[in-house]
């Protein structure tokens, strides 16, 4: 009978795949060979992989999916985390049996990635996962992380700001809130009632988003607020510039707005990654896994993250 530790090169290993674009529905298991290292390549055995929206969002149709170089059939999920189990000709820097971390486009919800080990592509790379971090952790840093540490790259935070983060509690606000504290600001985020005491938790200041949150903020905060940066959508833009914010002040990572920076996580700074990685290890950020999903239940992890109310991050145990 063929296992997952199976050495045999004919030996598969399972891997979540879509035949089609579309939902959760699309998401199947299956038996898949392993991928083979080529040059410069490492593979990793993954042992967790961590969902975001962009998962679901670039595989919904052809048309997303074409934007991010996809094609049929497509693999699901970008993060992991995992142990290298093979090395490419001409590879540095890594051995069998690191444990590393990285991105691994639309393919990482699978027993196996192969991924570029120069490091120097996101969303196609490894990188040395630090003691102190554990893989499912791990698993939850490369795409939140990056976006985080690049919305507060484009409003640089400090000791005296004091900044409205929309969508505070989740994938990436568990990121970013953590970040501005450190930076030395006071944080107002916005969730639902459930999760203020898991914004208090992160070291926000919890409000209600929706009607009224100018006039909530203003109570909060009478002597103004300095910056903000909207994870969700548009309304803490509008809320910020009501707030008299000026737009140079303010980042959005989830729309378009004009005269508002777009953050992107592919343009975070070089050494961001392992900035958070090295935060984690030293127990100065934590990430709040709210759920993690053995792989045969890929669709409730989807379904579950796609309602958007998740409090931190969904991780796929494999
Ligand atoms: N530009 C980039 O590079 C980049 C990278 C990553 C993500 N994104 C985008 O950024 C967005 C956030 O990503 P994520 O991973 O943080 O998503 P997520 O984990 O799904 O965000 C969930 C959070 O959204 C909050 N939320 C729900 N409805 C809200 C509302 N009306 N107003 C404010 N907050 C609300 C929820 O709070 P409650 O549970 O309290 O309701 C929950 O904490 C997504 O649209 C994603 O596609 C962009």
């Amino acid at each position: 009978m063929q296992t997952r530790n199976d050495r045999s090169p004919a030996a598969g290993g399972r891997a979540v795949r879509m035949d089609s674009f579309g939902g959760p529905e699309r998401l199947e298991v299956q038996e898949v060979p392993r991928p083979q290292v080529g040059p410069g390549q490492v593979r990793v055995r993954v042992t967790a992989a961590g969902l975001n929206p962009m998962d679901w969002i670039m595989t919904s149709d052809a048309e997303t999916a074409a934007r991010f170089g996809l094609a049929l059939p497509v693999g699901f999920g970008t993060d992991y985390a995992g142990v290298v189990d093979r090395i490419g000709e001409g590879v540095s820097g890594f051995a069998i049996g690191d444990r590393v971390f990285g991105g691994a486009l639309s393919r990482a919800v699978s027993d196996f990635v192969v991924v570029d080990s120069s490091g120097k592509t996101p969303a196609d790379e490894a990188h040395h996962t630090p003691d102190g971090v554990d893989d499912r952790t791990a698993a939850t840093l490369t795409i939140a992380g990056r976006t985080a540490s690049a919305a507060l790259a484009a409003v640089p935070l400090g000791p005296d700001d004091t900044v409205l983060i929309g969508g505070a509690g989740g994938g990436v606000g568990v990121f970013a809130v953590q970040l501005a504290r450190i930076a030395g600001a006071r944080v107002i985020g916005t969730g639902s009632a459930a999760s203020a005491d898991h914004l208090r938790g992160l070291g926000a200041e919890p409000v209600a988003y929706g009607d009224g949150l100018v006039e909530r903020v203003r109570a909060l905060a009478p002597d103004g607020v300095t910056a903000a940066i909207d994870l969700h959508g548009t309304d803490t833009v509008d809320a910020a510039r009501g707030l008299g914010v000026p737009d140079g002040r303010i980042c959005t990572i989830a729309a378009q707005v004009g005269g508002v920076a777009a953050a992107n996580g592919a343009d975070a700074a070089p050494g961001a990654l392992g900035e958070i990685a090295r935060l984690v290890a030293e127990g100065r950020l934590r990430v709040p896994v709210a759920a993690t999903f053995p792989i045969d239940r890929i669709r409730a992890a989807v379904e579950l993250q796609a309602g958007r109310h998740v409090r931190g991050k969904v991780v796929i145990d494999l």
